[in-house]
């Protein structure tokens, strides 16, 4: 079968991967791809993955490229494409395509009406309103004693979530966002939200429109800099499991958030196929939602996508057709972890056209892939692209072992003013 593979990112190169070991795949093409995704191989046929130079959110190109070529299954990785209604559009056309349509895509295109969806059917979260008047807002905050996060509705690229302790810090955000307009038409309405403390985790499960299959557990690491400090990323590595949410804990989750999250769906008329990751915050009272994203995490994919054992064609076709009842996830039990390697200044300005030396020795290396982010070529030599440029990736017996490999991998490659934590997974061992 032929597959179009949507996003250019780390998630799209591990979905790409793994979509490649599948016997069923005969040709992929991924819009627009990068310099790591064009170097996999189908495992059917020895063909290469082609990298086609349509943006993923060039919606009359894709669609244009899906007639010429006729693809079996169209893949979203990204959330923006979901957010303009891709998947609507490819479906009105006769296309078979997987990711939720643009109403079911609002969980994460809309903050506010995922925010207030968790209240009409209780679902764990923070303390919440919406506001597009400052003064009201402001007047909300202060019963929080100004301890809130400030959130753009609309997708603002992960940036548009301001943290606050004080009044002053949640006047100045509520300024910036309804007054300033800092975050275009994304911030004319914002979500206050009372600061939750604790240990945050992400969860995955695949959907089928009637049911909600769950992923093991894993966790982000969205701080910059080692400790948790330093600036908001799109997330600077990650791993699975986490021992941070048991077994037991997992089922309370599945219970409070998951069920009430399906009937809320069936209820309101949400027809929702796809990846829904909600993150979540363990506090002292139990987990709460923060946010619900529509999409696989990156790097949560590229962590997960190693340990699962099924075909993942076969997956994603049974939450497109709504079988998912007649499939088994199967994990491997080994433990993954995925360093980010990034540019230098990330995530405010950085440079780009940097050369990247050391790919083949880590490569070589046993249980171990090196994801491609934000990767080009410059004539033949592999050059950074973007903030994120690599999400070096092993797994192993026990997350010790895994986290190691992952380290000696990342100390072979190199590139000018490559920074990266040197943390990820360290809360997981005490
Ligand atoms: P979001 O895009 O909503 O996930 O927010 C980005 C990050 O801000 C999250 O990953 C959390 O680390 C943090 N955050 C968001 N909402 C809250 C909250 N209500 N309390 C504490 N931290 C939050
Ligand atoms: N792991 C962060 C994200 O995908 O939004």
């Amino acid at each position: 079968m032929k597959l179009l593979v949507i996003g250019s990112g780390g998630r799209e190169h591990a979905m790409a991967w793994k979509l490649a070991q599948s016997p069923r795949v005969t040709r992929m093409w991924c819009s627009p791809g990068n310099a790591g995704i064009g170097l996999e191989r189908l495992a059917a046929n020895g063909r290469e993955v082609e990298c086609v130079k349509i943006g993923a959110e060039d919606l009359p190109g894709l669609l244009r490229f899906a007639r010429e070529q006729q693809p079996d299954l169209t893949v979203v990785g990204p959330d923006n494409p979901l957010a303009l209604g891709v998947v609507d559009l490819f479906q009105r056309e006769g296309f078979r395509i997987w990711g939720p349509n643009q109403s079911a895509a609002r969980f994460e295109s809309s903050k506010a009406f995922a925010q207030q969806f968790m209240e009409r059917h209780g679902i764990p979260t923070a303390r919440s309103e919406v506001f597009d008047d400052p003064v009201a807002a402001s007047r909300f905050a202060a019963t929080l004693g100004g301890r809130c996060a400030v959130k753009a509705d609309g997708l603002a690229l992960g940036k548009g979530v301001l943290l606050c302790r004080d009044m002053a810090q949640a006047d100045a955000a509520i300024e910036e966002m309804l007054v300033k307009g800092t975050f275009g038409t994304a911030g004319s309405r914002v979500i206050i939200q009372e600061l939750l403390g604790g240990m945050e985790i992400s969860l995955h499960a695949i959907c089928d429109g009637q049911r909600a299959l769950l992923f093991p557990t894993s966790q982000d690491h969205k701080r910059a800099r080692d400790g948790d400090l330093g600036p908001n990323t799109g997330g600077m590595g990650a791993y699975s499991p986490t021992p941070f949410l048991t077994e037991l804990e997992l089922e309370r989750v599945r219970r409070e958030v998951f069920e009430p999250w399906l009937r809320g769906c069936r209820e309101e008329g949400i027809d929702y196929r796809g990846i829904l990751y909600p993150g979540l915050m363990l506090t002292a009272t139990g987990p709460r939602v923060l946010e619900f994203n529509a999409r696989f995490g990156d790097p949560e994919t590229e962590v997960y996508l190693p340990r699962m054992e099924n075909d993942l064609v076969e997956v994603l076709e049974a939450s497109v057709d709504g079988r998912l009842d007649q499939l088994d996830l199967r994990w491997s039990p080994l433990d993954c972890v995925g360093v980010v390697m990034a540019s230098q200044g990330y995530p405010g300005q950085y440079p780009k056209g940097k050369p990247i030396t050391g790919l083949e020795e880590a490569g070589q290396m046993d249980r171990v892939k090196v994801f491609h982010a934000g990767t080009g070529r410059a004539g033949d030599q592999l050059v950074t692209q973007g903030g994120r440029v690599l999400v070096v990736t092993a797994w192993g017996r026990g997350l010790e072992a895994a986290r190691a490999t992952a380290y000696e991998a990342v100390s072979r490659i190199r590139f000018d003013g490559a920074q990266f934590r040197r943390d990820i997974a360290a809360k997981a061992l005490g």
